[in-house]
Order: structure tokens, then C-alpha cells, then sequence
């Protein structure tokens, strides 16, 4: 049988996501099968799939009914699920779509050759066990071109907040070697990329098998090995945040000023049937810390609506941990019950429309939040990543502060992609800074 197989993947979700279809893109060219950019070029189609919310599901559902169309071509198209959703559904994904013929979970991405070889044999396949070592530690992710890359330096959780699927898709926590991530930096750093993510559910409790390093220790190797590669990190726990971690990001500059730090909900009744293990008054506690370390941090949160019992009161807490902490930006949503977690078993109490309205009243206190921080942006000078065209218009460019905002301008006669510019911010609004190159 001709052994070329040609695959196309197709992403959705969260970074890990993207920075785990890069490590199967890997496998798959190790395997010397070819990668394509559209379905229409592929022999086999993946979908590295997310769970974290119905939604996230609703749409891979909606995708493998639209893809059916290429099962139905003269030429035979092998269509697989990975991760999250494959972990989560199994033999019921095969069970339901009779379109799919390889279902992979998060911790089996090694098997995909095998899996693809014998579902163009005829033969339907699924491998789903989690592992509590395997980290991928010893491939390099298959990247394309660029100045920004992503680095998964964990994976899993143990966290096991009741109302998140994560560490039943995803399995225990385990982190990958302190040298081989520092390695892949300089790496990434010769090979021309400007800009690290590192990536973990949660990144803060990272902890070296070999060394028992912490995150911070992590974060400051890689910044005095690579002093010249600008290093963020997504996602910090609050209960792990520690001084000595915030310290660290306040002593290095190309540690970027930016932290993503999830507050979920202002009251202490909901943070704790949530399993956050901490309260409101901890979460501020670090918030201050970081302030007075790092006065200009930038900060952002996830916030969710309607946890079951949420009531008005719990809600007016929220908002006012809002106003409180004035975050530059937040990722909000509805609450969503997942099956397996413990808030599955909780009512689901708060109706749809209240936590559309909720949800709403968020958005709105949040982005008029945003708006007046970045009003008091004007005229402030920010070092920006240019990462090339703007998407609306592409007479002007855009890029990142350190505090991860985006910002566009007009690029001079030399701007190249990959450069890092002042610009003096002019305007803006609750997402974006506009400004001018100055010298
Ligand atoms: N419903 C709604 N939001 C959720 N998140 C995780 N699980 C759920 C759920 N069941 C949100 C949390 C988390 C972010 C990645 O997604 O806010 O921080
Ligand atoms: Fe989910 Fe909580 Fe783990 Fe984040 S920390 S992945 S919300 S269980």
C-alpha cells in the first residue's frame, strides 16, 4: 500500500491545543507522511478537539457532520479525533459518527502512525489511556515559521476544580525536564523566534523530575540563559503564585509583565465549592504583591457565571472583585456542566437566561474597565514585538507591548517582522492600543 499519507490537522481550543498539534505534526512527519493545509489535500484528517465547555464540543460535532463530504469521495479519507473530546467520549464518538475512524486521546499521540496505517486497512481504532510520565519531552514540535513560539513544559492537572473536565481529559500533572525546556529556548532563540510561551494548565506548579526546580527557578534559567528571548507564561494557579515567583518576573526584563491569573469568582462561598483552595481575600493578597513588585503588570482572569447556587449576592461579589482589582482583561463565561466532575452532580440552578444576563453585566462592567486602562496608556511608551500586517488593514502593523497588549501602528520605511519598536501610544480602545513609532 503507498505509505504517503498526506494529514491535515485542525485545532481547537485552548494553546495546549495548538502547541500538542504541533508534537503530533512531528510524530507524523517522523513517520514520513506529509502535512497539508486544507482537507481537500489530505488523505487523513484530524481534529485535535477541546471539552472544556459544550460549546467547544458543539462545534467539533457540527465540523465532523460538514467533513462527511470528503468520506465520500472516490478516494479513501481517514478521519480521526483527538484529544480532549477523544478522551472524554471514547467508543461513543465511534458510536455516533460512523465518519470517524481513529479516536486518540492526549496522552497516545505516539500511536497516531500506527492508528492511521491500520484504518486505511479497514480497520476503526482508539487509544485513550492516560500516562503519568509521558511529556513528549524528547520531540521537537513541528513548527511553522515565525517569531512567537509555544513551549508545553507541563501537562495534566491535579487541581480537579468541580466544574472542569481537565484532569479527567488530561490526567495528573507531570513536568517535563528543566533542561530540556531551557534547551529548546535557545533553540527556538537560534533558529530566529523572538518570543516564548511557556504552557501548562498550571504553569506555576511546575516541578523538575530531575532537579525538583520550581516555575520560578524555570523562568529564571531561561531568561538569564536567553537574554535576549522575550518569556511568557500561561496559566498561574493564585494558591501557587508565590513571592518568590513574583519576585522573579519583577528582577528579569524579558520576563514579560503580564500574568493571567483565573479568579473565577468573587465569593468565597462559590470559590470554595469550586475546590479553588483559596478566598477572595488570598487571591487580592497576591494581587497587591504583584503590584507593589511589578507596578505596571498587566493582569488578566477567567471568570465563570452561574456556578451552580450562584446567587445575586455571589454574583454582586464578582463584580465588585471587578472593580476592585480593575484586571486589564478577563476571558468570561457561562457556566457549563460537564459530565465526571463533581458540580455535574450539583444542581444546575442558575436558569440560562440569568446567567446570560450575568454574564452580560460582567462583560460590560469589564470592558468599560479595560477602556479606562488603556485611556491612561495615552501617551505612554511601549516596546512592541512586530508581528507583522495588520488583519483589518494592511497599510499598518501590529504587535504585543510586554504587557500583552496589542498594538498597531504605522511601520516605518525599515520595520521588519520580528523587530522590537518603541511606540508611543496616540489611541485606543477596551483591546487594543494604537501609537506611533518613535526613535
Ligand atoms: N464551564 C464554564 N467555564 C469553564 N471553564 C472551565 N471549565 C468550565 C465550565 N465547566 C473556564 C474556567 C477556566 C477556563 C479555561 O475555562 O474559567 O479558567
Ligand atoms: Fe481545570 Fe482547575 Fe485544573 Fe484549571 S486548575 S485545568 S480550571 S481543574
Amino acid at each position: 500500500m503507498d505509505n504517503k499519507f498526506s494529514v491535515y490537522i485542525e485545532t481547537y481550543g485552548c494553546q495546549m491545543n495548538l502547541s500538542d498539534t504541533e508534537i503530533v505534526s512531528r510524530i507524523i512527519f517522523n513517520a514520513g507522511y506529509e502535512i497539508v493545509d486544507t482537507p481537500k489535500k489530505a488523505n487523513v484528517i484530524l481534529l485535535n478537539t477541546c471539552s472544556v465547555r459544550e460549546n467547544a464540543e458543539r462545534k467539533v460535532n457540527e465540523r465532523l457532520l460538514h467533513l462527511k463530504k470528503f468520506k465520500e469521495l472516490e478516494k479513501p479519507v481517514i478521519l480521526g479525533v483527538l484529544g480532549c473530546m477523544a478522551e472524554r467520549l471514547r467508543s461513543r464518538i465511534l458510536e455516533k459518527n460512523s465518519n470517524v475512524d481513529i479516536v486518540v486521546g492526549p496522552d497516545e499521540y505516539r500511536k497516531i502512525p500506527e492508528l492511521i496505517q491500520n484504518a486505511f486497512l479497514g480497520e476503526k481504532g482508539i487509544a485513550v489511556k492516560l500516562s503519568r510520565v509521558e511529556t513528549y519531552d524528547d520531540l521537537e514540535p513541528l513548527r511553522k515559521e515565525g517569531i512567537s513560539a509555544w513551549i508545553s513544559i507541563m501537562r495534566g492537572c491535579d487541581k480537579f476544580c468541580t466544574y472542569c473536565v481537565v484532569p479527567y481529559t488530561r490526567g495528573r500533572e507531570r513536568s517535563r525536564r528543566m533542561q530540556s525546556v531551557v534547551d529548546e529556548v535557545k533553540k527556538l532563540c537560534d533558529e530566529g523566534f523572538k518570543e516564548v510561551t511557556l504552557l501548562g494548565q498550571n504553569v506555576n506548579s511546575y516541578k523538575c523530575p530531575e532537579t525538583n526546580s520550581d516555575f520560578a527557578d524555570l523562568l529564571r534559567e531561561c531568561a538569564r540563559q536567553v537574554p535576549s528571548m522575550r518569556i511568557r507564561f500561561i496559566t498561574s494557579h493564585p494558591q501557587d503564585m508565590s513571592d518568590k515567583l513574583i519576585e522573579t518576573i519583577a528582577e528579569w526584563d524579558n520576563i514579560c509583565k503580564y500574568i493571567h491569573l483565573p479568579i473565577q469568582s468573587g465569593s468565597d462561598r462559590i470559590l470554595q465549592l469550586m475546590n479553588r483552595n483559596y478566598t477572595y481575600e488570598h487571591y487580592l493578597g497576591r494581587i497587591n504583591k504583584i503590584r507593589s513588585l511589578i507596578p505596571n503588570c498587566a493582569l488578566s482572569t477567567d471568570i465563570i457565571v452561574g456556578f451552580p447556587t450562584e446567587t445575586l449576592e455571589d454574583h454582586q461579589a464578582t463584580l465588585r472583585a471587578l472593580k476592585e482589582i480593575r484586571f486589564d482583561g478577563a476571558y468570561m463565561f457561562r457556566y457549563s456542566p460537564r459530565e465526571h466532575t463533581k458540580a455535574f452532580k450539583m444542581v444546575d440552578d442558575v436558569p440560562e437566561k440569568e446567567k446570560i444576563r450575568r454574564l452580560n453585566e460582567v462583560i460590560d462592567l469589564q470592558n468599560k474597565i479595560s477602556k479606562e486602562i488603556n485611556l491612561g496608556e495615552h501617551n505612554r511608551i511601549h516596546i512592541v514585538l512586530v508581528e507583522g500586517p495588520s488583519k483589518k488593514d494592511k497599510t499598518y502593523w501590529a504587535g504585543r507591548t510586554d504587557t500583552n497588549k496589542v498594538t498597531i501602528f504605522k511601520p516605518g520605511k525599515d520595520t521588519a517582522v520580528g523587530d522590537f519598536v518603541k511606540v508611543k501610544i496616540k489611541n485606543s480602545t477596551s483591546a487594543t492600543l494604537f501609537g506611533e513609532i518613535v526613535q
